[in-house]
């Protein structure tokens, strides 16, 4: 039968990320100002919420869920709620379970990640000098991100690291990145910094195209393109030299929307149906509304009519009419 969650392009939405906090214990300087604050608690979903939001959207036929923040692991409860969602991985109703994190709290929560059914994570990581992750961070420690990454291979969970390409920060030290990542077994993905949240400054400065990045690693390394896919936006890439699997996220320069199998869930409870686009549906006034479901039933047909054929993001160069930076940040809406 037809995927009952089908959009006005017919793609298939089989995949929903759901950010459970927009707090984080770290402050990336091109996900947060300086200045960000963070929700009062009661505007975020509960977990009692959470758990019917996610069993409505597996009923509804989404088969992968991925648990994003802010970084999911600072909120209270959440391994009890992975615990919870777990069990419809193991009655098999969920294909995958998936968390984004940056890793600081990973060390100790890695066994019940597996205990969840969490098969793989990606964790955050820009940088492996210390000062310069603390520098990005804005404080951070990162040893306890390795600490945590270590734990998590410990206990047989999958790793792939998310790198966020930035001009200054890091540009010059990806091939030592992707070199690590492989030595130690995982994957790595390279993101192009998307324009979210307004107050954030030097984001145009630090903006560096996977384009102009890939010519810089073609250059030194034989990189082929794999037919891989794990049904995300990355499109991967085989380097021979270091015998691993590397990920390209360009959405400013090659954008992958014509695919897009998937909405996102802002902590607050509304959808919207594109990381770079502002339509959305409150789907906690329709949690709230009743408690058959109706209410959700009728959000989430009205978001799908919505979904917008591609996202309105622009960096550099001369901006076209439609260019758009939202005004939340990717630690609301989940990435
Ligand atoms: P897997 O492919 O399942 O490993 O996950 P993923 O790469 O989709 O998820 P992850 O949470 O690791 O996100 C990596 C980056 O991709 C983040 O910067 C996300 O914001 C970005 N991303 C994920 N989905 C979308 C999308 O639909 N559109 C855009 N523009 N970016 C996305
Ligand atoms: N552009 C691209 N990626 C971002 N992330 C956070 N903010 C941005 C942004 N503005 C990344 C994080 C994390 C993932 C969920 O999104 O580094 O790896
Ligand atoms: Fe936290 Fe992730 Fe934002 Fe960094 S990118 S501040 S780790 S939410």
């Amino acid at each position: 039968s037809e995927p009952a969650l089908t959009d006005a392009y017919n793609r298939h939405i089989s995949y929903v990320r759901i950010s459970v906090t927009d707090r984080c214990d770290l402050r990336c300087t091109y996900c947060m100002s300086e200045r960000q604050t963070f929700l009062p608690r009661e505007n975020l979903l509960s977990f009692e919420e959470l758990d019917r939001l996610c069993l409505f959207l597996i009923e509804q036929g989404v088969t992968r869920l991925r648990i994003t923040g802010g970084e999911p692991l600072v909120r209270r409860g959440i391994l009890d709620f992975l615990k919870r969602l777990g069990t419809q991985v193991h009655k098999g109703h969920l294909k995958e379970l998936t968390l984004t994190t940056n890793g600081t709290l990973l060390a100790e929560a890695a066994p019940h990640l597996v205990a969840a059914g969490i098969r793989r994570i990606n964790v955050s990581l820009d940088s492996l000098d210390a000062d310069t992750f603390r520098r990005i961070t804005r404080g951070g420690d990162i040893k306890k991100v390795l600490d945590g990454i270590a734990a998590a291979q410990k206990v047989g969970l999958k790793v792939k690291l998310n790198t966020v390409a930035l001009q200054q920060d890091n540009r010059h030290s990806l091939p030592e990145m992707i070199r690590f990542a492989h030595a130690n077994g995982m994957d790595i993905s390279l993101i192009e910094t998307m324009p979210l949240g307004e107050e954030i400054s030097g984001r145009e400065d630090q903006f560096v195209s996977l384009r102009d990045v890939m010519a810089d690693l073609q250059s030194f390394w034989d990189i082929t393109p794999l037919s891989d896919t794990t049904g995300g936006p990355s499109r991967y890439y085989h380097v021979a030299e270091t015998a691993g699997r590397l990920g390209l996220i360009t959405p400013l320069s090659h954008n992958f929307c014509d695919t897009c199998n998937r909405v996102r869930v802002t902590c607050t409870g509304q959808l919207y149906m594109c990381l770079g686009q502002d339509d959305h549906v409150d789907l906690r006034a329709a949690l709230r509304e009743d408690t058959s479901n109706a209410a959700l039933s009728a959000a989430m047909s009205e978001a799908l009519r919505h979904k917008p054929k591609a996202h309105d993001f622009f960096i550099g160069g001369q901006a076209p009419p439609t260019a758009y930076t939202p005004r939340r940040t990717m630690s609301v809406t989940g990435g």
